[in-house]
């Protein structure tokens, strides 16, 4: 007698399933209801998140049993499904605004002297925090008086502002409060910290603890250093006596040369050069790591400045193109370099976009990393033994250099790879919000496309534009022919031992302009139209997490200065969250701003092709 899967004993059948990949064990859950019943087995749901995402937002909510853990396995799929499909669930118009922050699904918006925090899941306010007590008796000498506000940062229930005085003292200022619905509006402000200057201001912190740093050190030639200060949200008191300065550690563009991040304890910071100056002589880019913990911070512990970043020959960079982070594995909860590049690669006239990860590495003893970091100026130098430059060189001219270093898989994703159908791609300039997300293996782009709407306007429309790869079968090349369908295709490993991805092809949502009415609606919620300014000159920024993209559009040239023009705040939301239940008729009825998939209506669009 044959042996069928759904034969099993539950405990075979359990052991199979916990070591199977995320994706594969709702699959097959779909393909029987014998195994569907296996995928209502709590144990079992446990067990596969605790293996693929125990770190991710749903495993948290069903360890407190909000949720049980079947919920959160589908849910899990269910977002990155959409997510890597482009089809999201739902897009509204969450208000408008000056600036916002979104930050662990809280939306804080600025809207002249007030800050509106809301919780945009649960679609619920959390509270108003009113800043006009800033503005103090000097209000009464015009608008041109009043301190400058800014949001800086969102973090477990705190939100933190910049507020720069122009005529009274002290110039500036950070404000931190907290959020949390339940306390009186004069127990929300926590700490208020003088700054000397807001160059480049930018803080982080969690509940207990607040980092910010400022770009005014002075290195011993001159130029501009981070300093770093630490102070306890519980006393106010300062973790050190003076600012610490990140000595040699250059860059000074948050999101592009450098990036910080506070996780598990510790502030984390890393910088994708290690010398202030391009040297004329040079082979290798290494990125700079320091990390410490919060509570005991000495910079120059943990720190390394030879995790390989590339080799200078392999073409050079589109600098615009640049986006440096730091990220959270949701799998292994340890954090990893992601950095987004737009290279010539070998000599190639052609541009190619690809995300590289690299693991976040402050051990600089560690082998791999080449020698230690400052054997350079102690010894000879490395040098290429076969490079005739090697021997013009010496250590003054602190050049950088290492064996090159293999790349798996799983440290570069290519946007497009080779010998695909070549798909639209978009100029710098009309791609407005970028971003990578490693755990989703993701990328989007909200762009501007002047191709979509050419029949109801001249204007060009925003749309999303995501690609994305997940791991392929172990014997893809059998199942390549079937997998590398239109919509699929396998990158092959590069070296025997690797695994390789399949991607998808790149989507763009929502479709083309007024295909079908749910379109027509989208595109007037994503596109919100302006009495004055042209929308060629809209500024547009955005926030991108792991269930949404929340961007907000402010009106070109308009004549309030910049800062002050309103903006509307937009959300886009993978999450399937819970569906209104709604009737044929309010899906017809409901709020112009505002789209939600339900299921069973597609008929209601004809061609379904919102979702
Ligand atoms: C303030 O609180 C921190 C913990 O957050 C503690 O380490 C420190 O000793 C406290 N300082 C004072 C002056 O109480
Ligand atoms: C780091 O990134 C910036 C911004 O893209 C770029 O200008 C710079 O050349 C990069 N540094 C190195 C060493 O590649
Ligand atoms: C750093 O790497 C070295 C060499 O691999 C290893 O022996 C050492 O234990 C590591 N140190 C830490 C703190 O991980
Ligand atoms: C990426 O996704 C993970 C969960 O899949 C999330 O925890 C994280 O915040 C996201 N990071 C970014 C930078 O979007």
């Amino acid at each position: 007698m044959p042996i069928t899967l759904e034969k099993l004993p539950f405990d075979i059948l359990f052991y199979v399933a916990c070591s199977l990949d995320f994706d594969d064990i709702i699959h097959l859950g779909r393909t029987c209801r014998q195994l569907r019943l296996l995928l209502n087995e709590n144990t079992l749901c446990r067990k596969v998140i605790e293996a693929h995402a125990p770190h991710s937002r749903e495993a948290q909510s069903a360890q407190i049993q909000r949720t049980t853990y079947s919920e959160a396995l589908e849910s899990i799929y269910s977002r990155r499904d959409a997510f890597s499909n482009a089809y999201p669930f739902s897009a509204r118009i969450l208000g408008h605004g000056t600036a916002f922050i979104y930050r662990q699904g809280v939306l804080c918006v600025l809207h002249g002297s007030v800050i509106r925090i809301s919780d945009i899941y649960a679609r619920s306010e959390l509270c108003e925090i009113d800043l006009s007590f800033l503005s103090g008796p000097n209000s009464a000498s015009g608008p041109s008086c009043e301190p400058l506000i800014s949001l800086l940062h969102f973090s477990d229930g705190i939100i933190s502002i910049h507020c720069k005085n122009r005529v009274s003292w002290p110039r500036n200022r950070i404000i931190a409060f907290r959020t949390d619905p339940a306390l009186p509006a004069n127990q929300r402000e926590i700490t208020s910290i003088q700054l000397e200057s807001s160059s480049k201001l930018f803080v982080r912190h969690t509940s207990s603890s607040l980092y910010f740093g400022t770009h005014t050190g002075v290195s011993s030639d001159g130029h501009h250093e981070w300093e770093i200060q630490g102070v306890s949200l519980d006393n106010g008191s300062f973790q050190t006596q003076r600012p610490i300065q990140l000595v040699d550690f250059f860059g000074g563009d948050i999101g592009s040369t450098v990036a910080f991040e506070i996780h598990d304890g510790y502030f984390y910071a890393v910088s994708n050069q290690t010398s202030f100056d391009v040297e004329e002589l040079d082979w290798t880019s290494f990125y700079h790591c320091i990390r410490f913990p919060l509570d005991d911070p000495h910079p120059n512990v943990e720190a390394n400045k030879r995790v390989y970043r590339r080799q200078h020959a392999e073409g050079p960079i589109h600098d615009s193109w640049t986006d440096l982070s730091i990220q959270i594995d949701e799998q292994t909860n340890s954090p990893l370099i992601v950095e987004s590049r737009r290279e010539w690669q070998k000599s190639s006239s052609h541009k190619m976009r690809a995300f590289y990860i690299s693991e976040f590495n402050t051990n600089s003893t560690t082998p791999s990393t080449g020698n230690s970091p400052d054997s350079g100026l102690r010894d000879e130098p490395m040098l290429p033994l076969d490079d005739p430059f090697s021997n013009l060189v010496d250590s003054t001219n602190h050049p950088h250099w290492a064996p090159t270093q293999p790349r798996y898989s799983w440290n570069v994703h290519p946007e497009v790879l080779p010998n695909t159908e070549t798909c639209r791609s978009f100029l710098l300039a009309r791609t407005k919000v970028r971003a990578y997300n490693y755990s989703c293996h993701s990328f989007i782009d909200l762009v501007e496309d002047d191709g979509c709407c050419g029949v109801s306007s001249s204007n060009s429309c925003l749309r999303i534009r995501i690609g994305s790869r997940r791991l392929a079968p172990f014997h893809w090349e059998s199942l390549g022919k079937a997998e590398s369908s239109k919509s699929r295709q396998v990158h092959p490993p590069f070296t025997d031992d690797d695994v390789s991805y399949s991607h998808s092809t790149i989507k763009m949502w929502p479709p083309v302009g007024a295909l079908c009415p749910c379109s027509l609606r989208l595109h007037k919620i994503l596109n919100p139209p302006f009495n004055s300014g042209t929308i060629s000159n809209r500024k547009i920024t955005g926030v991108v997490d792991e269930r949404s993209l929340v961007y907000m559009v402010k009106p070109g040239r308009t004549y309030a200065p910049e800062d002050d023009a309103l903006g509307v705040i937009i959300l886009i939301d993978f999450s399937r969250g819970p569906s209104p239940a709604m009737s044929a008729d309010d899906v017809i009825n409901v709020a112009e701003d505002q789209w939600h998939w339900t299921p069973g209506y597609h008929a209601y669009c004809q061609t379904g092709d919102c979702r």
